[in-house]
């Protein structure tokens, strides 16, 4: 039987090549470390925040370890307030790919080890239009709702997730899809809205798919 090797054993691999790909990924940390170490709430080892990084309130937002991102991260709390607990959670080894925007007014928890395609976008809330009332574009009124998402979920490109979806773990969201309602582990979602198409099986060493419909 293979020998299991651990996740922070991949993570290394092919990280090793050359001494100038190491001096790069050695000045990327400490620029991570010196710009956005001390700000957010938390930040775990290893992990690199793209050049071009927006996050408007760094001490909303809590980053584990070996996390990877892509270009243009922009990680939003609506409210920018100070907060005692982190509105944005990104756990353990996750990779996040381009273009990812986060909005939480109260709450986006993100698991371990997972994987966000390109142009991803995940919010916790809405605005609120009064017909007649204040504009929208200067009431501050939110209706929000927590998301949470599973351990090693895979999430498609230019994918939504909106306001109270929790994604059970292990799960796949396709890619385009516009995730409106809860999703349960092991499960594959697609389409707008977001619908179960088939169910991932754990019973063996290789997924297998079971169609729903
Ligand atoms: C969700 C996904 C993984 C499903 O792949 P699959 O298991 O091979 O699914 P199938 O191709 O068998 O499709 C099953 C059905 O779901 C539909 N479907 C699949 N993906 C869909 C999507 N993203 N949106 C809408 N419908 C989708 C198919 O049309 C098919 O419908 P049918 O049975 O009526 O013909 C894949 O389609 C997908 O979206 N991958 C994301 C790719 C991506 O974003 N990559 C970024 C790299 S990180």
């Amino acid at each position: 039987m293979a020998k299991e090797i651990p996740w922070k054993e991949y993570f290394h691999r092919g990280r090793k090549s050359n001494l100038s790909k190491l001096t790069v990924r050695a000045w990327c940390l400490c620029r991570t470390r010196l710009l956005w170490g001390w700000r957010l709430h938390a930040l775990g080892s290893r992990t690199v925040l793209p050049r071009d990084t927006f996050i408007n309130n760094p001490c909303a937002v809590s980053i584990g370890s070996y996390v990877t991102f892509g270009n243009h991260l922009l990680l939003a709390d609506l409210l920018c307030e100070r907060c005692e607990s982190p509105k944005i959670v990104i756990g353990d080894g996750c990779m996040i790919l381009h273009r990812f925007q986060c909005n939480a007014a109260e709450s986006v928890q993100i698991g371990q080890h997972v994987l966000i395609a390109s142009n991803v976008f995940i919010t916790d809330s809405d605005h609120v239009v009064e017909p007649g009332g204040v504009p929208v574009t200067v009431n501050r009124k939110l209706v929000t709702k927590p998301v949470i998402i599973g351990d090693n979920c895979w999430i498609g490109q230019n994918a939504s997730v909106l306001k109270g979806v929790t994604i059970g773990s292990d799960s796949i969201i396709g890619a385009g899809s516009v995730v409106t309602h809860d999703v349960p582990s092991c499960s594959v979602v697609a389409g707008n809205p977001a619908e179960v198409i088939k169910k991932l099986s754990k019973n063996s060493r290789a997924v297998k798919y079971i169609k729903v419909h």
